[in-house]
């Protein structure tokens, strides 16, 4: 049997060049939404749900970032956005190949592409590329997150006053949460120094994980929009959970997250009006 550091170097070996195959499909994915950047008032638009659209974009960049993974690990399952399961061995890509569809389709420069990988039940890494600025937000389980190959870590706020605060706000099929998130948008308004909803779950959750933002809540998310920047949070040293009862963030959908600290005083904060 191989001696435990030997094993281990080779276990990170494995997990680098995994990333290396997530990083180079979610460039390609980013690639692909700039090509299109400049002519979305041509694009053909589908509506697959009340303010839940669609283009040949969301396609391309999916059909992208799964033929360049394919490439690599041709046995590999997946859980994509727009073409659902693909079954494959115990390894499963989350793809969600643009996070921010309606912030691109205006040409507001803020979107993303997410790709995790969950090998059996664990998430063990996770990519969130941002083509319009080039960022690369990587992460690895157990081995810390970076931007563009620096280290990354949670804010060191000790509560809410004076946080920045990132939200979605419920404006399609989980409108049923609108009464009750605008009592939680006015609690967090008042307690904070400010809300930021900027379009990309992935990216917010990004920006928690960079401290560029020291928390984050929203209802109704897909495991596309969140398993890599689950990830990215918490290998940053921050929390994220569920703010209704399930088994797992992932599942629910229901997201809060935080430096530590602030996601206390967030979570205290939301409970009374849930
Ligand atoms: C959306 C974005 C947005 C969030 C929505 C998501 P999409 O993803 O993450 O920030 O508020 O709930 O569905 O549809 O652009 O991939
Ligand atoms: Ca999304
Ligand atoms: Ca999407």
């Amino acid at each position: 049997m191989a001696p435990l550091s030997a094993t281990r170097t080779s276990g990170s070996s494995i997990m680098q060049a995994l990333l290396n195959t997530a990083v180079k499909a979610a460039r390609k994915g980013g690639d692909t939404a700039l090509r299109y950047l400049s002519r979305v008032a041509d694009l053909d638009v589908r509506s697959k749900a009340r303010n839940e659209f669609v283009t040949q974009v969301d396609h391309a960049a999916e059909a992208a970032i799964i033929a360049s993974i394919r490439e690599r690990y041709p046995h590999h399952g997946f859980l994509a956005e727009e073409s659902g399961a693909h079954p494959g061995d115990e390894f499963v890509w989350i793809v969600d190949p643009l996070d921010g569809t309606t912030n691109f389709l205006h040409g507001f420069p803020v979107f993303s592409v997410s790709v995790a990988l969950r090998i059996r039940d664990q998430l063990e890494l996770g990519v969130v590329y941002d083509p319009c600025r080039q960022e690369l937000f990587t992460a690895i389980r157990g081995a810390g997150a970076q931007l563009d190959g620096r280290r990354i870590r949670v804010g060191s706020r000790p509560g809410l006053d004076g946080a920045l605060i990132g939200t979605g706000f419920p404006y399609r099929s989980n409108d049923e949460w609108l009464d009750r998130y605008l009592a939680m948008l006015r609690a967090v308004m008042e307690q904070t120094a400010g809300v930021r909803r900027p379009g990309s779950a992935a990216l917010d959750l990004c920006y928690v994980a960079a401290g560029r933002l020291d928390g984050f809540w929203e209802f109704g998310l897909q495991a596309w929009d969140i398993a890599a920047g689950t990830l990215m949070i918490r290998e940053a040293g921050g929390l994220v959970a569920s703010l209704t009862p399930g088994p797992d963030v992932l599942e629910t959908g229901n997201v809060v997250a935080g430096s530590p600290k602030v996601y206390e005083a967030l979570r205290a904060l939301l409970a009374p009006h849930l």
